[in-house]
């Protein structure tokens, strides 16, 4: 009698979970699945037979149309006696589309090291390293001796609570600042970037050197320079420092803070210094505080701690890291919206009074809940809930604090749902929780602005399951989640009537993949530099 695999958590997946399934990983597990078979001259009606399944339903698996259950890839690689790492990835690839939110984690886990050791790493810029090389020797007089990728981020869900102490659901993106360094014997610090709009910059590691307040590309160099110079302390060694990059810059896709991970990795890798990472976050989020944005840490967070093909709930205070898998069967498509949303610039006042409304509304929900002095968002949330909490806000706030407090408690609970639906592999509900907190930054926290309104209905209209301002606001991109297939055509779409008409330039909207955090590559050892 031949096994019947059913529709249920434990069969054989249905239609969107079978779309789950098509990827380059996917392709390559199947085709190595399906070599070791033909080394064993195992025919897949003996493998039928052994399995009691029906053969065709394993020609189907073994062509990516189907995905088998865990118990059906269990048995097929037991009885071809595959090797370890193959039988492990090819159950783990079951077990990512069936089972619980933790099995899943746990799969993609396997998954992630199976991947890694058998594909190319995937891109992570559109920058030629090569190019960046050339230019760094040709401009510098000598080779670069590391190479820093430091990714843009795309935040999924939780915005604008980060500074709240409250977990955000980001992941970093394939796009990044690339730094080519090498380190001086001398304190002087000289940079260039690729991009001409940003003039050269030099200066010494000294008391001179004083991070500005301007928002330009050098005030973050400066803030990068002097925090890693008051963390490694003496002797002050300075760099030449050569950037390029293709996170767009006031998009909400964090191109600042990319750029100040990647200099003060560049600079502690001139150095020969590999601090921990969670120090690096805590370092660098306060180094792009110097610059007079009173933001939270989830920009470098994730600019660190990203995974391929992951989103990450980032908690703060401590920090914490928790990776999620997205399904293959998703995709993120990021739009400009065409308005400039330069956070240290135009938004700078408007974020920071943003900030100082959350202290006064908590301060003043603690006295309505009769909660400790001490008590955080967290502990009001932990205690009594975000319903009862806005029924307290309704009551008690002035109107202005009542819409923040409202947001924040609203935007903490969406991203713990958000964290379920993505478990579930929940496209429409995921979707909905997006557009839910578009509209609460826009009537609440009042950070949107019309472009953002309509860019973000335009991509629900044609199709996108959801979509929402992302970062700050005040301008920048719209994220929308849609299903993989429909991607490049809602891509497509929203360069026809979006960015064609406002003659915006063509990297307005791109399709993003959630990328591994920053890192840092030697690339050759040669002395200091004496230019
Ligand atoms: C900016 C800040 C972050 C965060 C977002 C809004 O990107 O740098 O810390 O507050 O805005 O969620």
């Amino acid at each position: 009698m031949k096994r019947r695999e059913t529709h249920g958590s434990q069969g054989v997946a249905g239609a969107a979970d079978r779309r789950l399934a098509a990827s380059e990983l996917r392709d390559e597990l199947l085709r190595r699945m399906r070599t070791a078979r033909l080394e064993r001259s195992a025919s897949l009606r003996a493998l039928a037979v052994r399995t009691g399944m029906s053969p065709t339903l394993l020609v189907l698996v073994e062509q990516g149309k189907r995905l088998p259950s865990p118990r059906l890839a269990s048995e097929w690689v037991e009885t071809l006696d595959l090797p370890t790492d193959l039988a492990q990835a090819f159950v783990a690839w079951a077990r990512l589309h069936h089972g619980g939110p933790e099995e899943r984690i746990a799969a993609a886990l396997v998954l992630d090291g199976w991947r890694r050791a058998n594909l190319p790493a995937p891109r992570r810029t559109t920058i030629d390293e090569s190019f960046v090389r050339e230019r760094f020797a040709a401009r510098f007089g000598a080779p670069a001796t590391h190479i820093v990728v430091a990714p843009g981020r795309v935040n999924l869900i939780g915005e604008h609570i980060d500074y709240n102490l409250l977990p955000v659901l980001p992941m970093a993106i394939d796009r990044a600042v690339v730094v080519a360094v090498r380190e001086r014997d001398d304190q002087r610090v000289r940079a260039c970037n690729i991009d001409e709009r940003h003039a050269p910059c030099e200066f010494e590691l000294d008391a001179r050197n004083v991070p500005d307040a301007s928002g330009s590309w050098s005030s973050y160099l400066r803030a990068a320079a002097s925090i890693v110079t008051s963390r490694l302390g003496e002797p002050r060694r300075g760099a030449d420092l050569l950037f390029a990059g293709d996170v767009p810059e006031a998009a909400g896709l964090s191109s600042s803070s990319a750029l100040v991970v990647g200099a003060v990795m560049a600079l502690c890798a001139a150095r020969g210094v590999e601090l921990p990472r969670e120090e690096l976050m805590e370092l660098c989020a306060r180094g792009e505080r110097l610059v007079g944005v009173q933001s939270g840490g989830m920009d470098q967070a994730i600019c660190l701690g990203g995974r391929l093909d992951h989103a990450v709930k980032v908690g703060f205070a401590p920090l914490s890291l928790q990776p999620a898998p997205l399904p293959a069967a998703w995709r993120f498509v990021v739009a400009h919206s065409g308005v400039l949303a330069h956070k240290a610039g135009r938004a700078k006042d408007a974020y920071n009074e943003r900030v100082r409304e959350c202290a006064e509304a908590l301060a003043l929900l603690r006295r309505s809940a009769l909660a400790r002095p001490e008590a955080d968002w967290r502990e009001l949330l932990r205690i009594h809930g975000a319903e009862h909490l806005v029924a307290l806000a309704e009551r008690g706030l002035p109107p202005t604090l009542l819409r923040r407090s409202r947001h924040v408690l609203q935007e903490a609970a969406r991203v713990e749902q958000a964290v379920l639906a993505l478990a579930c592999g929940d496209l429409s509900r995921f979707g909905a929780l997006m557009d839910a907190s578009h509209a609460s930054l826009r009537d609440d926290y009042e950070v949107s602005c019309p472009e953002l309104d309509d860019l973000a209905q335009l991509a629900r209209d044609l199709g996108a399951a959801g979509a929402r301002l992302v970062g700050a606001g005040f301008g920048g991109c719209v994220v929308a989640l849609c299903e993989a297939r429909l991607a490049q055509g809602l891509a497509d779409e929203l360069r026809e009537r979006w960015q064609e008409p406002r003659q915006l330039p063509a990297w307005s909207v791109q399709v993003v993949r959630a990328s591994d955090g920053a890192s840092t590559r030697r690339v050759d050892a040669g002395p200091a530099c004496r230019a």
